[in-house]
């Protein structure tokens, strides 16, 4: 999948007629180690997007066929002139948002559109892969310098919009975007619940996770490496069950802190008045090197954790023994809190990869050496635009 990135908050400055903006955005992979590089020009559409209290509207600022993504670009900076009813919402304090985007037949801006698009080449009539469209706000409580955001329908296009939004920073840190295993696997898990008679939610590593969320009481789920909590909050968004049956903990490094707390506080403004589901949902830091050797924060040590869950947190094949034990010494905090009269406890993991080299394969042995059983495995084909397919691995572990 691509995602279209700023480089930079879009500029805002007065011009002869009204007011201008100046953006400056790019299409990369998630890693941002490659353009898209398209076989043909793809059509972008910029939007201004007002959100007042008399109803939304949207103005598109791009001429049709005008704004393209040619093969070999790298980045684009387009100017347009804001419509006067954008500049008059702005002056009146009505939430402004850009939104760069895609034809719809390429974007990545809904989670059944996801699914339908996995293992779709453009050989099949599919888009042949998908480009996240990006937003920012332009004034609002929302706006902010470094802030973009990524928002996905959760909903049918029959049924109520829900939307996930999640807010990325402008830039390039590892821990503050979206990443692809956690969009495909928030999708996968998401579909269960929206689109259950897909291919994907039929699976039967998607059946087991609905079942183990389905037959339980109560639910603890804790998420490592949450980053911008894509998985985490997605996931909350769709579980319908409330504060008192489910909580979902994600954690990641402190550098990380700052930003899945705002995406939660988002998520927990979002659900007034929508039907986002009702988890209760909290943020801890987790650094595996302190987990390895079972040194946890107090929200971690104070719940037996029904389920571990982490996407994307496998490229670095260094870090792999430290996360190993730490799934291993969260399973062995798991076994010290049963009580007498308690069944044996046995702890799950469910891992999205989007493999990037054959030595993060190190894993598995990993995993099996620390007494990790795979229970299920579930790979969806990612079409690449312009590049070599590529695909979202899904496991389910258990250690007894
Ligand atoms: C590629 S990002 C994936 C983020 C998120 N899971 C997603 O799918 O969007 C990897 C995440 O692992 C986290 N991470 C890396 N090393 C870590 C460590 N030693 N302890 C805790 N988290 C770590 C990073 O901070 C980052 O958020």
């Amino acid at each position: 999948m691509h995602y279209i990135r700023l480089l930079r908050p879009p500029k805002l400055a007065p011009s002869q007629r009204a007011m201008h903006t100046e953006l400056v955005f790019t299409i990369t992979t998630d890693l941002g180690d490659s353009f898209l590089c398209p076989d043909e020009p793809i059509d972008l559409v910029v939007t201004a997007d007002i959100y007042s209290p008399t109803g939304n509207v949207s103005c598109e600022l791009s001429e049709h066929g005008k704004l393209q993504w040619l093969p070999g670009r790298r980045v684009a900076k387009p100017v347009y002139d804001l419509p006067p009813m954008a500049v008059n919402a702005m002056m009146s304090g009505d939430a402004v948002e850009l939104c760069v985007g895609t034809a719809s037949s390429f974007a990545a801006e809904d989670v059944r559109g996801i699914l339908s698009s996995l293992g779709e080449k453009a050989s099949q009539g599919g888009a042949g892969g998908l480009v996240m469209p990006v937003r920012v706000a332009l004034n609002g409580p929302e706006a902010d310098n470094d802030i973009s955001t990524r928002k996905l329908r959760l909903s049918a296009a029959s049924e109520p919009p829900e939307y996930l939004e999640v807010e990325e920073e402008i830039g390039e840190s590892i821990a503050r975007h979206v990443w692809d295993a956690g969009v495909v696997a928030l999708s996968a898990i998401a579909g269960t619940y929206k689109f259950p008679g897909l291919e994907s939610s039929q699976h039967p590593c998607m059946q087991a996770l609905r079942r183990m969320f389905d037959d339980s009481e109560t639910m603890n789920i804790l998420e490592l490496g949450c980053g911008v909590g894509i998985l985490g909050t997605g996931l909350c968004a769709v579980y319908p069950r409330g504060a008192g049956d489910c909580t979902i903990l994600m954690t990641d490094l402190d550098e990380a802190e700052g930003r899945a707390r705002a995406n939660i506080a988002l998520l927990k403004h979002n659900r007034s008045g929508s039907q986002l589901g009702n988890a209760n949902i909290l943020y801890e830091n987790l650094n595996w090197d302190h987990g390895r050797q079972g040194r946890f924060g107090r929200q971690v040590q104070r719940r037996r954790w029904d389920l571990i869950m982490l996407s994307d947190c496998t490229y670095n094949v260094d870090m792999l023994p430290a996360l190993v034990e730490t799934l291993s010494a969260l399973h062995a905090s798991n076994v010290e809190q049963v009580v007498d009269g308690d069944e044996p406890v046995s702890s799950r993991v469910f891992l999205a990869t989007k493999p990037r080299h054959a030595s993060e394969r190190a894993l598995f042995d990993l995993m099996a050496g620390a007494g990790w059983l795979t229970l299920e495995t579930q790979v969806l084909p990612l079409p690449v635009l312009g590049g070599a397919n590529e695909s979202v691995e899904m496991y389910l572990f258990e250690k007894a």
